[in-house]
């Protein structure tokens, strides 16, 4: 089978990524033509939203009727639903899970099909209109490794969703998640530390979300603009090891759980202090300060 514009397209589990991923291919005009998903609820809401997308009952349904099939299950479900299915020769099966290779679709592809992973460096948590899942799609980065046909066509996917592919190497696939867990969850744990400090002063979790808010998005912008090193701003990076010594000392009293996370994004943050110029004698009194060695 050519790639082409006309590929049928077919999703197994309307999920947060299932759905945004449906929607925004919809949206750039690629045939979604078929969802299942565990629930018939799931897959009738993504079904509701896409013309001539159609809800069934099982995977295997869907992969009677789609060129291309993403398994959008969780990542624990991949698997499964890869060797329950039968595939046909030269049929696309793709699973969008960040640190796995294409192994997790082996019975796929023992059965002639072409398999790829395809996993967009975007989160697609708290999506729900076709216009929205397209913009947040705009510029992402997706790492792509595929066979057969599938190679030329995720990368010419992706580019049409208007990000840009990137092959990563399968032993590194775990490292490249882990970055993107840096960039996202860890971004919410650390967002929901701080505004927890505000619900520790006595004041409504919302009070403290407003409060945060700003700052990280004004903070986010910077590094966007000119890169962490230029960005980023705080005790740490001014080398200042009384205000952190101050911070420490109130932690321990009020929230003592955020102490060894406090001490380590210290110690990470000495890389960009001397980078800013902070002498080494100041560094030595921040790495001791925070509890790190020497
Ligand atoms: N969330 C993100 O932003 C994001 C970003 C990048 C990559 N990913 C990847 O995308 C994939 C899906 O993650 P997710 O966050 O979208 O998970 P999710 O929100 O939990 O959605 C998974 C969906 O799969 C369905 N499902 C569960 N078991 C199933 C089965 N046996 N057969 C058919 N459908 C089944 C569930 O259906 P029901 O709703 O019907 O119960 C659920 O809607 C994962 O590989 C993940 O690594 C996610």
């Amino acid at each position: 089978m050519l790639p082409t514009d006309d590929v049928s397209i077919g999703f197994v589990g309307a999920g947060t990524l299932g759905r945004g991923l449906a929607l925004a291919l919809d949206g750039v005009g690629r045939d979604v033509a078929a969802v299942s998903s565990r629930t018939r609820a799931s897959a009738d809401w993504l079904a509701e939203r896409i013309d001539g997308c159609t809800a069934l009952d099982t995977a295997q349904d869907v992969a009677h009727a789609c060129d291309l099939v993403f398994i959008t299950t969780p990542d624990a479900v991949i698997a499964d639903v890869a060797a329950t299915v039968n595939w046909r020769p030269v049929q696309g099966v793709v699973h969008c899970c960040g640190a796995a290779s294409t192994e997790l679709l082996t019975p796929a592809a023992d059965a002639g099909a072409e398999v790829g992973a395809m996993h967009p460096f975007q989160t697609f948590a708290v999506l729900s209109e076709p216009p929205e899942a397209a913009r947040r799609l705009s510029g992402v980065t997706f790492a792509v490794s595929a066979t057969g046909w599938l190679a030329d066509y995720l990368p010419s996917l992706a580019e049409s969703l208007g990000g840009s592919a990137v092959t990563i190497p399968d032993e590194l696939r775990p490292l490249y998640h882990a970055s993107a867990v840096l960039s996202c969850g860890y971004v919410a744990t650390l967002l929901d530390a701080a505004v927890n400090l505000w619900t520790t002063m006595g004041f409504s979790a919302e009070d403290g979300i407003r409060a945060a808010m700003p700052l990280a998005r004004a903070t986010i912008e910077a590094i966007a603009a000119a890169g962490p090193a230029d960005a980023v701003t705080g005790p740490a990076v001014r080398g200042d090891a009384a205000t952190i010594s101050a911070h420490l000392e109130v932690l321990s009293r009020h929230a003592e759980n955020l102490l060894p996370l406090y001490r380590e994004l210290t110690l990470a943050s000495l890389p960009l202090a001397r980078g800013k110029g902070v002498p080494e004698a100041d560094l030595a009194r921040l790495r001791r300060t925070a509890g790190g060695a020497g």
